[in-house]
């Protein structure tokens, strides 16, 4: 679509586009998408669009919404099938809002959702629900951005490797009785999936480093050999040139790309209260730069 070319680029400040406005938020990642209230449909042009800058930011942010659970599932449905988690219980026992409460667990590692399944979620949406006063950031790093800027030679060696995801992974642990409560459930039954190590993204055609913290090793070597390279690796995505940065306000909905990136929860709240609701969409099985496809080695044992 021209006005998407015309809209999007290196541009500075608010373009208007066919029906809603983006604004870049990070200058390589992250868009903040202006004039559209996403609580009551969306026309199949800003759709289209919206879908479109999804894929082209990664990550995209919407302000003074006024959602309820209902109607952010509808927002979701838009991107595709909504899924429940394996293994966190929904909000109200049915559908897919799950809530991300601090007082459960506090995401404060690299993660892309639900990697240790054989096909992760093509995308979350967040809404917030209770806020602190300070604090509780969210991060989100381009895969894509990572594997872009990986010297030529690491570029091959990534490009041969395939990594096993796992719900098994070393996580931050809150120390309270409900936070080891929900580790025990997140825990109850083990998921172990292998994923090429440079994903091809499905709309785009771009190569993404594809990893996250459930990745634990590389398939072929131990978890003592892979670590070095899983860091170097993981470093090229956190870089902060890749990243962006989001402080929650009332009202706002985030959407982002779960194929190509990874997030963060920032843990400096302290006690103070922090809630988001999130409904995620089943995404496809990921297929590396050789046409390989992903496969399971636990599916919830
Ligand atoms: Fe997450």
């Amino acid at each position: 679509m021209v006005w998407c070319v015309v809209g999007f680029g290196y541009g500075f400040g608010v373009v208007a586009v066919s029906g809603f406005g983006v604004r870049r938020v990070g200058g390589r990642v992250g868009a903040e998408v202006v004039g559209v209230d996403i609580s009551g449909g969306l026309s199949g042009e800003v759709l289209e669009g919206i879908l479109e800058a999804l894929v082209e930011f990664k990550v995209l942010f919407f302000r003074g919404q006024e959602l309820t659970d209902a109607g952010q599932v509808g927002f979701a449905e838009c991107f595709g099938v909504v899924e429940g988690h394996p293994l966190m219980r929904s909000v109200g026992g049915g559908g897919g809002v799950l809530a991300v409460d601090g007082l459960d667990q506090r995401a404060d590692h690299w993660h892309t959702d639900v990697s240790f399944r054989v096909a992760p979620s093509l995308g979350t949406t967040l809404r917030s629900v209770v806020l602190p006063e300070f604090g509780g950031d969210t991060l989100v790093a381009s895969g894509e951005l990572g594997y872009r800027d990986l010297p030529r030679e690491l570029r091959r060696v990534a490009d041969g490797l395939w990594a096993v995801h796992t719900n098994h992974a070393e996580q931050p642990r809150l120390g309270t009785a409900r936070g080891d409560r929900v580790r025990e459930e997140f825990l109850s039954r083990r998921f172990e999936a292998v994923h090429p190590v440079v994903r091809v993204h499905p709309v785009s055609g771009e190569p993404c480093l594809f990893l996250g913290g459930f990745a634990q090793w590389f398939v072929g070597m131990s978890i003592r050999e892979s670590r070095g390279l899983l860091d170097v690796l993981q470093g090229y995505v956190r870089r902060p040139e890749n990243s962006v940065r989001w402080s929650w306000r009332p009202g706002d909905v985030v959407v982002f790309d779960n194929r190509c990136t990874q997030h963060y929860a920032v843990n400096d709240y302290g006690s103070q209260r922090r809630v988001l609701h999130r409904v995620s969409v089943a995404g496809e099985v990921p297929v590396g730069v050789d046409g390989g496809k992903s496969y399971a080695l636990r599916e919830g044992e």
